[in-house]
């Protein structure tokens, strides 16, 4: 399967089996069904997918059973992958990592040494070139709870009051990893990685550039305003995420086994919610990321 000709000629996922199922709510996230991941991806089958990531932000394919090679070829299809952060290997595969609640050890715990996934953020927002699309694979999941949300920052920025809208125009937002890691009270960072992972700044406004549309682009990894005050720009950024994450503009996903799980980092803000038993439950997915452009 993996020279040209090989891809060439077998056999298609077959886009008339497939179907969109339902929204998934008024914030975004859509329902595929019928499909087949891991077969090669048919140019219809895939202009379907983008077409839903766009429209919808959260495409939920149902009933997948992909090894980390399909979900690499898979992801493939939509750019360049990724590699995680802290994660250095040369291994094609290395980079379909494990997002997982498990310790050093293999065992579930509470008390995770990085817990920025449990806060509200855009997926390494922190670089210059941050994430465009993250995909989740759910491999083993809690009996309960364990679920994903997903905040919509196109619906939070046209509902903002103009005079936000005017006040915010060309901020801009300082991403620092070290500072998130404080911010989520995580292991701090060393001072290699802080020289790792300067900070960045991005528009707290940015466009979409698939769809040309406005979203609020800010998060745990943004610590401050640029040219603000640091109190005053937290604040403001404290009263941004209230808004942007109330319930109307959210999606909360209820993982269940084989799902695959697409979202737009450009649009969206999202966390791994605790409503679990961590301490005593595994939940193990499998993560691949594309990287995405500079955020205009
Ligand atoms: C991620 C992430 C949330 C979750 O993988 O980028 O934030 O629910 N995951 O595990
Ligand atoms: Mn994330």
């Amino acid at each position: 399967m993996s020279d040209q000709a090989g891809i060439a000629t077998a056999p298609h996922a077959r886009v008339e089996n497939v179907r969109l199922g339902q929204r998934l709510s008024p914030a975004g996230g859509i329902e595929i069904l019928g499909a087949d991941l891991g077969a090669p991806l048919s140019p219809s089958l895939k202009a379907l997918i983008l077409k839903a990531f766009l429209d919808h932000r959260v495409v939920v394919v149902r009933d997948q059973h992909l090894s980390t090679e399909e979900q690499y070829a898979f992801t493939e299809n939509f750019g360049e992958l990724e590699e995680h952060v802290g994660r250095h290997s040369d291994a094609r595969y290395g980079i379909v990592h494990a997002v997982t609640n498990l310790d050093k050890q293999g065992n579930p715990t509470d008390a995770l040494e990085t817990r920025g996934n449990y806060f509200w953020h855009t997926d390494k927002s922190y670089h210059a070139l941050p994430s465009l699309m993250t995909m989740l694979h759910a491999v083993e999941l809690p009996p309960e709870g364990g679920d994903t949300q997903f905040a919509n920052m196109v619906l939070a920025y046209e509902r903002l009051p103009e005079e936000m809208k005017r006040r915010i125009e060309g901020l801009r937002c300082v991403h620092s990893w070290e500072a998130s890691r404080i911010a989520s009270g995580s292991r701090p960072a060393s001072p290699e990685e802080i020289k790792e992972r300067p900070p960045v700044d991005h528009p707290l406004v940015r466009t979409h550039p698939d769809t040309g549309e406005k979203a609020l682009y800010m998060g745990t990894h943004a610590a401050t305003i640029a040219g603000t005050p640091e109190a005053e720009g937290k604040a403001l950024l404290a009263e941004l995420l209230a808004h942007a994450t109330q319930p109307a503009f959210v999606y909360t996903h209820h993982w269940r086994p084989g799902d695959v799980v697409m979202w737009d980092n450009r649009a969206l803000l999202h966390r791994a919610v605790a409503n679990y038993a961590m301490g005593t439950h595994r939940r193990v997915l499998h993560r691949t990321v594309v990287r995405g452009t500079v955020p205009v």
